[in-house]
């Protein structure tokens, strides 16, 4: 072959010439991969290239403390639940846990708010067990998922807020129903839509990507109704290829497309994006039980505080940049008044970073934790009476 032909023929071959160059997503370069650490810098972008909708807090009836408080920054056709809990038309929400660890994140006590909020305000709720999911991508033998769960996890979620008797729980190992739609959810993805959408296409994220589209579809089964997905923003993706797979399943199943609300992610105490599952520093989860180790580690948060005392005392300090003040926010301080106090004291150079911490941050972090040992205690008596679903 002479060099001219060779070339032309590397030209016809080439994906990247006469069209647009093709980009195989890989995990670096999608927006959020549920399984990595990717940082969300940027809300806005993900709101545009996700096609969801800014969260509208007046559009919801009876909102939530936090809901209020911002720390949902988005969602997907959360009008559709709006109106079903106005007209009191049937409706579902539904969580799955991951007993991957025997701790949660604060950020997932967040999520679990939501869902509290959600099944007062009339949802059928489901909760289930993501074992399958935590053998395929962390390696937890499914026995030990589940006594995670009943040892830790269940009574976890109760404790912050989830009422048993009005709740569905299952592992995702012993429904036949999930893993049989899991199955003809598959038929319905390309192996380069899935790629697109997560980045990869490793034997272990298939597992759990469609066993996780066969959660949040099932309810539909039978009598289908929309429903809605709390989730931090690290599952959008899943979000993502549930509303593509019902809607392709539409003729069939008559299914609604998943609704979901967004949340933000918890800010690590050193102020860095995402509080990562995997690394100790600035690390806050639930429980804490070392207390004298968490109140220490809450001391070092980063605050909105200026370089001497005498400069904050004359400018104030920023609350707004403030993790100190983020974490009473969106998590320990459910009463507006000392929360207004908190920051009024901080702009106006009243109180000084450090003293600002301990009157705010560790007391109330201390009440959230005392209150939530409490609770845990008790719930743990309920788990023997939980049915699980099959
Ligand atoms: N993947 C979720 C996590 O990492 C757990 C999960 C499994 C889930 N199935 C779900 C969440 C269905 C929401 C809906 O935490």
């Amino acid at each position: 072959m002479s060099e001219k032909m060779v070339k032309k023929k590397e030209k016809q071959n080439s994906l990247s010439r006469k069209t647009k160059t093709v980009r195989v997503p890989t995990a670096q370069t999608v927006d959020v991969d549920p399984w990595g650490k990717a940082l969300v810098q940027d809300y806005s972008r993900l709101i545009k290239n996700f096609g969801m909708q800014k969260f509208d807090v007046d559009a919801m009836p009876n909102p939530s403390l936090q809901m209020k408080r911002g720390i949902i920054f988005g969602g997907q056709d959360l009008n559709v639940i709006a109106e079903a809990i106005r007209k009191k038309k049937r409706f579902y929400c539904l969580t799955g846990i991951m007993p991957s660890a025997e701790k949660i994140h604060l950020g997932t006590a967040a999520v679990v708010d939501n869902v509290r909020y959600f099944q007062e305000q009339g949802a059928e709720t489901f909760v289930l067990i993501a074992d399958v999911e935590s053998q395929a991508t962390r390696g937890v033998p499914i026995e030990e998922g589940k006594r995670r769960a009943l040892e830790f996890h269940i009574p976890a979620y109760i404790a912050l807020g989830l009422d048993p008797k009005k709740t569905k729980f299952y592992f995702q190992s012993e429904n036949k129903v999930v893993s049989n739609l899991a199955s003809v959810c598959s038929q319905k993805i390309t192996e380069n839509e899935f790629r697109a959408i997560y980045g990869s296409v490793h034997p272990s994220k298939v597992m759990a990507a469609f066993t996780q589209l066969g959660d949040i579809l099932q309810p539909q089964l039978g009598e289908p109704m929309p429903g809605v997905i709390p989730v931090g923003i690290d599952q959008a993706p899943h979000i993502r290829m549930s509303r593509d797979v019902a809607r392709r399943l539409r003729s069939e199943y008559g299914f609604f497309l998943p609704s979901a609300s967004y949340n933000k992610y918890t800010s690590a105490l050193d102020g860095s994006f995402k509080m990562s599952k995997n690394e100790s520093v600035g690390k806050l989860e639930i429980p804490e039980k070392d207390r004298t180790a968490m109140e220490k580690n809450l001391k070092k948060a980063l605050t909105g505080g200026r370089v001497t005392a005498d400069e904050q005392k004359k400018k104030g300090g920023n609350p707004e940049k403030c993790v100190a003040f983020e974490y009473c926010k969106n998590h320990f301080i459910k009463d507006d008044k000392p929360l207004a106090e908190m920051y009024q004291d901080c702009l106006s150079g009243k109180n000084l970073c450090g003293e600002c911490k301990q009157k705010y941050l560790i007391t109330y972090a201390n009440k959230f934790y005392d209150d939530f040992d409490k609770k845990f205690v008790k719930a743990r008596k309920t788990i023997g009476k939980i049915k699980f679903l099959k």
